[in-house]
């Protein structure tokens, strides 16, 4: 589906403050794909789509796995909502007619990342965190200068200030991020 579409549907399905992050997270994967050298028009469709799912409740999200026969963890059972991420990859492929698999993988990795991510898997989700939108978050403009000098540092200072704001809330931590947390320090030998 053309992007100025996809983007009507968006503003027609989320709220406006989400629309709102995803036209931002769409401009920052553009800057982001300018500067390390991605598809520009991936960059924006992943962008514009990867909280696409945002919309459903827990309850439907939990639905939509059924009937895309994707697989839920056991956090993924309890914090629902993490499955934003997995279901608008499949929303993207069904409903938008992506058939890109790294846009798809840069859509269900935004919330958890991944140790290894691909260069889209890092755009989105660095684009996720830094976009201007967002309300103001601890060293956000020293993430926002690593992400257009060094996208793995920046990856990086994100998921740490994510592990720290989690572990402070008490809230669930999904161990596909410590993974990728212990990755990104390792390849940067962070001490
Ligand atoms: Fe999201
Ligand atoms: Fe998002």
């Amino acid at each position: 589906m053309e992007l100025d579409l996809i983007r009507e549907d968006m503003k027609k399905l989320l709220k406006a403050s989400r629309y709102l992050h995803s036209v931002g997270v769409e401009e920052v994967s553009h800057d982001l794909a300018l500067i390390y050298g991605y598809n520009i028009n991936h960059a924006k469709t992943a962008g514009i789509l990867h909280d696409c799912a945002k919309y459903l409740s827990d309850e439907e999200l939990l639905k939509a796995c059924e009937m895309y026969h994707l697989p839920v963890t056991e956090i993924e059972r309890e914090c629902a909502f993490l499955l934003h991420a997995k279901v608008g990859a499949a929303f993207a492929k069904s409903k938008y007619g992506v058939e890109d698999e790294e846009i798809l993988s840069a859509i269900a990795y935004h919330t958890t990342g991944r140790p290894a991510m691909t260069l889209l898997e890092k755009i989105i989700f660095t684009a996720d965190y830094i976009e201007p939108y967002r309300k103001p978050l601890p060293r956000i403009e020293d993430i926002r200068k690593a992400a257009y000098n060094d996208l793995d540092l920046a990856v990086y200072m994100i998921l740490e200030n994510v592990l720290n704001y989690l572990s402070n809330n008490n809230s669930k931590i999904d161990n596909l991020t410590k993974e990728t947390y212990e990755y990104y320090k390792k390849i940067l030998s962070i001490q």
